[in-house]
C-alpha cells in the first residue's frame, strides 16, 4: 500500500486492519465539494497575505476545480490509503498541480479544515431541509384551505373530546413546521461561524487573515478562540436536536395517519401510490410510509444521543473521537430529507379524507356535552353546576341508548327550565365548532384568519 502522508516520522507502516479502522474516507467523501471550496478560499487567502504567490494560488485553485470535476464525473474515487477526504484531495492536487500542491496545507491543520467542511456542509443542508419544510407546509395549507368546514373528532386521551375543523387540525402541524423552520434558522447562526485558521489547536505562526477566508466562504463570524474553534461541535448537537424535533412532529402526524386509516377510524383512505400490500393477506393495504417515518425517528434521536456522548468526555482540543460526528450528521440529514419528501407526497396525493365518514363521526357521540354546559352557563347557571347536570344527562342518555340530540324539548326543560328550542342548534356539530371563536380556537372565523396568516407567512419566507 501507499505510504501515509505522515509516514516519515514512523518506522513501519500501518497494520492494514488498523488502516481500515482509522480511515474515514468511506463516509467523509460526502464532504469533498465543501472541502474543495474551503481549500480554494484558504489558497486565495495565502496569496492575499503574501504567504504564497498569486500564481501559486491560481494553480492550486485550478487544480482543485479539476478535482471537483473529476469527482462529479465519477473519475475520482480515493481508497482507504488516502485515510480521509482531506488527504485524498491534497494528494490528488499534488498529482495534478505538481509540487505547488504541497503548499496548500501551509498555515492549516486537518482539524480546522474538517470543522470548516462540516459547517459548510451543514449550512447547505439546513437550507435544503428548510425548503423541504416549506413544501410540507404548503401542502398542509392546500388541504386545510379545502377543509375549513370539514369536521373531525378532536381527542384528548384518544377519547372523543370536542369536534374541530379539519383545517384547524392540519394547521397545528403547520405551526410545528413553522417553529422547525425558525429553529433551523437559529441553529444556522451557530453553524455559520468559521474555525478556519484555528490551526491544529493554537493558531499559526503565519500572518494569515481569518476574516478574509470567512468572507470568501460567507461565514457570518469567526471563532474567537482557536482551541474552541477546533473542538466545538455544539452546532452539530444543536442541529441534531432541531432534527429530532422535526422527526417528533413528523412522527406524531404519521401516527395519526396510521390511526385514521385503520378500520376502527376510517377517516382516510390510502391511495395505491402510497400504500403497500401483504404477502399473505390479500385484503391488506398498509400505511408503510407513515410507519417508516415513525420508525426512522429512532435513528435521528439516536444520533443526537450519540453526539452528546461523543463530546462529553473530550479534553480540549481535537480528539479522533470527533471523526465519529459525521455519520450521525449525514444520516440525520438524509433521513430528514427523505421523510419530509415522503410525507409531503403522501399528503399531496396519497391520502383521501372520507367526508361522509367524518360527518358521521362527529354526530355519533357526546362530544357536544361541553356545549350543553356552556349553554346553561351562558344563561346564568354557574358552570360547575351546569357541568354536573349535564354529566347526569349523559349518564341517563347512555342508559337509554340516546344521544343528546335525541332528547325532546320537554326532557331538556325537565332537566333545567333555561333550555329552549335553540338547544338543538347549539349542540349541532357545525355550531359546536363555529362557536369556539376564541383567538386560536377552531371556530371557522378563527381558522380563516389562521389560514390567511399562514399564507402570508409562507410567501414572506
Ligand atoms: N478525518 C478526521 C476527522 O474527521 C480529520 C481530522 C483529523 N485530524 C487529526 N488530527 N487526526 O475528524
Amino acid at each position: 500500500t501507499e505510504k501515509q502522508t505522515w509516514s516519515q516520522r514512523f518506522e513501519s507502516t500501518l497494520h492494514p486492519a488498523i488502516a481500515r479502522f482509522n480511515a474515514s474516507i468511506s463516509f467523509d467523501i460526502e464532504l469533498i465539494e465543501y472541502d474543495i471550496t474551503g481549500s480554494q478560499a484558504h489558497a486565495q487567502m495565502l496569496a492575499h497575505t503574501g504567504i504564497i504567490s498569486p500564481e501559486e494560488a491560481k494553480q492550486l485553485v485550478t487544480g482543485l476545480d479539476k478535482i471537483r470535476q473529476e469527482y462529479r464525473q465519477g473519475k475520482f474515487q480515493p481508497g482507504i490509503d488516502a485515510e480521509d477526504v482531506h488527504f485524498a484531495v491534497e494528494k490528488r492536487l499534488t498529482e495534478i498541480a505538481g509540487d505547488v500542491g504541497k503548499k496548500l496545507h501551509t498555515a492549516r491543520s486537518r482539524n480546522d479544515q474538517v470543522g470548516t467542511d462540516t459547517r459548510l456542509y451543514l449550512r447547505d443542508q439546513i437550507q435544503q431541509i428548510r425548503q423541504h419544510l416549506r413544501e410540507f407546509q404548503a401542502v398542509l395549507l392546500d388541504i386545510a384551505e379545502k377543509n375549513i368546514e370539514t369536521l373531525i373528532p378532536g381527542y384528548t386521551h384518544l377519547q372523543r373530546a370536542q369536534p374541530v375543523s379539519l383545517a384547524h387540525h392540519l394547521l397545528a402541524y403547520f405551526q410545528m413546521a413553522q417553529r422547525d423552520l425558525e429553529r433551523l434558522g437559529d441553529v444556522y447562526q451557530r453553524v455559520n461561524i468559521s474555525p478556519l485558521g484555528c490551526g491544529a489547536l493554537a493558531g499559526t505562526t503565519f500572518p494569515i487573515d481569518r476574516h478574509y477566508t470567512a468572507k470568501l466562504l460567507h461565514f457570518d463570524q469567526i471563532y474567537a478562540n482557536s482551541l474552541d474553534g477546533v473542538s466545538d461541535r455544539d452546532f452539530a448537537i444543536e442541529f441534531l436536536c432541531a432534527a429530532s424535533i422535526i422527526m417528533v412532529h413528523l412522527s406524531r402526524l404519521s401516527e395519526e395517519v396510521i390511526l385514521w386509516s385503520s378500520e376502527e377510524f376510517r377517516f382516510v383512505t390510502l391511495k395505491d401510490s402510497c400504500a403497500t400490500g401483504s404477502s399473505i393477506m390479500p385484503q391488506k393495504k398498509n400505511p408503510d410510509v407513515p410507519e417508516l417515518v415513525r420508525g426512522k425517528t429512532g435513528r435521528v434521536f439516536g444520533h443526537l444521543q450519540a453526539m452528546l456522548v461523543i463530546i462529553k468526555g473530550l479534553p480540549l482540543a481535537y480528539n479522533k473521537d470527533l471523526q465519529e460526528d459525521k455519520e450521525g450528521i449525514f444520516d440525520s440529514v438524509n433521513t430528514i430529507k427523505a421523510c419530509l419528501e415522503a410525507i409531503t407526497i403522501l399528503l399531496r396525493e396519497g391520502l383521501e379524507f372520507s367526508p361522509e365518514r367524518l360527518a358521521q363521526a362527529v354526530t355519533e357521540d357526546f362530544s357536544n356535552a361541553t356545549d350543553v354546559a356552556d349553554y346553561l352557563a351562558a344563561r346564568g347557571v354557574p358552570f360547575r353546576e351546569a357541568y354536573n347536570l349535564v354529566g347526569k344527562v349523559v349518564k341517563t342518555s347512555i342508559g337509554a341508548g340516546k344521544l343528546l340530540k335525541d332528547l325532546t324539548l320537554e326532557e331538556w326543560q325537565q332537566i333545567h327550565p333555561a333550555f329552549a328550542a335553540d338547544i338543538y342548534e347549539a349542540i349541532s356539530p357545525y355550531q359546536v365548532v363555529a362557536a369556539r371563536n376564541s383567538y386560536g380556537g377552531t371556530g371557522f372565523a378563527q381558522v380563516r384568519q389562521a389560514l390567511l396568516a399562514a399564507r402570508t407567512q409562507i410567501s414572506a419566507e
